[in-house]
This record gives C-alpha cells, sequence and structure tokens, in this order.
C-alpha cells in the first residue's frame, strides 16, 4: 500500500495512476479528496490532507486502521513561489518550507514503524533539480527548500536504511504540469512527461534492498551536470 501526497493533480495524479495500475492499493492525500476516474474505489483510500495543519499522524492512523501496513510513502505535494531570495520575505519561505520539507519529515516520521514492519519501504521524495543547483534568480529560495528535501531523503536514508528502508530524491527539471506552466513558456512537448516521470519512480519503489538509489535526476534539457 503506498501513501501519496497531493494526489489529485500534476506529477502525483501520475504517480497514483501508475501505481493503481500495477495494483497498489493507495492512500490518497489531497486538500479536497475526490475519487479519481482511474481508481479502484476497493483499494483506494482518500484523506482530506492540507500539508500545513499536522494532519499526518491522523491519516497514517487512517490508512492503518483500512489497510494494515504501508510500503510506500510518495511525498509529492509541493508549492513554488518565484521569488528572488533578495525580494522574498520570510512568509514566502515560511509557506514554502512547510510544505515542501516539513511536512513531508512529518509524514515519513508518522509513517515510519509501518515502512520499517515490512523489511522493505520505500520512501520517495518529490525534490527537484532546484535541490541540487540554482539556475535563475527566480528560483532561488525555492531551491532553499528543495535543497532541504534532498538532504530530508538522505537522512531518511540514513534512519532507515538498517530497517530495509530505502528513501530516493527525485530531481526532475522541468515537468509538464500546472506548477511548470506558471513559471516558463516551453511547449509541453519540451518538457518531462509526467507519466514517464510515474514510469521512473515506479521502477524505483520496484528496486530491491539491495539496489539503492540515494538521487533520481532527469531533465528535459542539457545542462553542465544535469
Ligand atoms: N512541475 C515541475 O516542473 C516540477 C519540477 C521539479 C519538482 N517538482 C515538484 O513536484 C511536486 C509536484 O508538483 P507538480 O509539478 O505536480 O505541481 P502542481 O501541478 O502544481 O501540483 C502540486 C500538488 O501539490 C498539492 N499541494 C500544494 N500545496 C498543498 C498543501 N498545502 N497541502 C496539500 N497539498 C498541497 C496541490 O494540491 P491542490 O490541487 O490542492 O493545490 C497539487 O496536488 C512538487 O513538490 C514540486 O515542487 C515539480
Amino acid at each position: 500500500m503506498a501513501l501519496i501526497s497531493g494526489a489529485n493533480r500534476g506529477i502525483g495524479e501520475a504517480v497514483s495512476r501508475r501505481l493503481s495500475q500495477d495494483g497498489w492499493a493507495l492512500s490518497l492525500g489531497m486538500r479536497r479528496p475526490e475519487m479519481p476516474d482511474f481508481a479502484d474505489p476497493e483499494r483506494t483510500h482518500l484523506f482530506a490532507y492540507d500539508a500545513t495543519t499536522s494532519a499526518e499522524d491522523a491519516w497514517v492512523a487512517e490508512a492503518m486502521a483500512r489497510f494494515g501496513r504501508i510500503d510506500a510513502v510518495v511525498a509529492n505535494a509541493g508549492v513554488m513561489i518565484p521569488k528572488t531570495v533578495i525580494e522574498a520575505e520570510d512568509e514566502d519561505l515560511d509557506r514554502m518550507f512547510a510544505v515542501n520539507v516539513k511536512a513531508p519529515r512529518r509524514l515519513v516520521k508518522a509513517a515510519f514503524e509501518p515502512l520499517a514492519a515490512g523489511g522493505r519501504g520505500r520512501v520517495i521524495i518529490i525534490a527537484s533539480l532546484s535541490g541540487k543547483r540554482v539556475k535563475s534568480a527566480k528560483s532561488g529560495l525555492y531551491a532553499m527548500t528543495k535543497f532541504a528535501a534532498v538532504a530530508l531523503a538522505h537522512g531518511i536514508r540514513q534512519s532507515g536504511y538498517d530497517r530495509g528502508i530505502r528513501a530516493t530524491a527525485i530531481c526532475p527539471g522541468f515537468v509538464d504540469t500546472q506548477m511548470a506552466r506558471s513559471i516558463t513558456d516551453r511547449e509541453p512537448e519540451a518538457m518531462t512527461d509526467p507519466a514517464e516521470l510515474a514510469d521512473a519512480i515506479a521502477m524505483l519503489i520496484g528496486l530491491s534492498n539491495t539496489a539503492s538509489v540515494a538521487e533520481f535526476a532527469v531533465n528535459c534539457q542539457l545542462e553542465e551536470q544535469y
């Protein structure tokens, strides 16, 4: 059973769709819960999840009551405020940290014992290439939170390794979702397809305990390093 935050659209929806096709039971966290058309209601649980309200313990408790196990967590919900580190206010940083860093940590902390119980728990933190480099002034503030998200994935990997938990920071460049469309005028075809990213995530979740991938960078364009 997999828990996925921000499952209603974009990358979260694509991962939910893909894992559902693969036969996974799902617990989908979204601010306005609605059963997706691709989901089988028999093995899909919905939770009204707002990442700013510390509802992670309650979500995990409901998911455990319904399924009795958690095998994977995909911490996907995220926000991007396109402000430079000079023009932003503390409130902008606080808002992004709350959703991009603090909520994923609480979610994995809440699910940690169930993840460990199966001996092969999987954690996917949807970070960003903005967690690896600062490509533009307007992505600087967001990058601060995504560098932290990459560090979170590494911290989880270190904390859970002995108990079979494997954590991966996913670091994509532009993915064709509302978030990317709001900050770039690239054509959709010139961005990574969320469905293809979801295929990669499903592959990573399926790897054995002896094939740990700490970071997975994927880009739609050529850059010096990525
Ligand atoms: N698209 C890209 O180019 C790209 C690249 C690298 C990394 N990412 C990361 O990928 C993840 C998914 O983004 P996306 O591209 O799919 O963007 P998106 O289409 O804007 O979707 C964002 C998702 O996060 C949810 N969310 C935002 N704030 C939330 C909150 N307070 N509580 C609960 N859910 C919340 C949204 O829910 P609502 O519908 O309720 O707003 C939505 O489901 C994010 O972490 C983003 O930073 C995206």
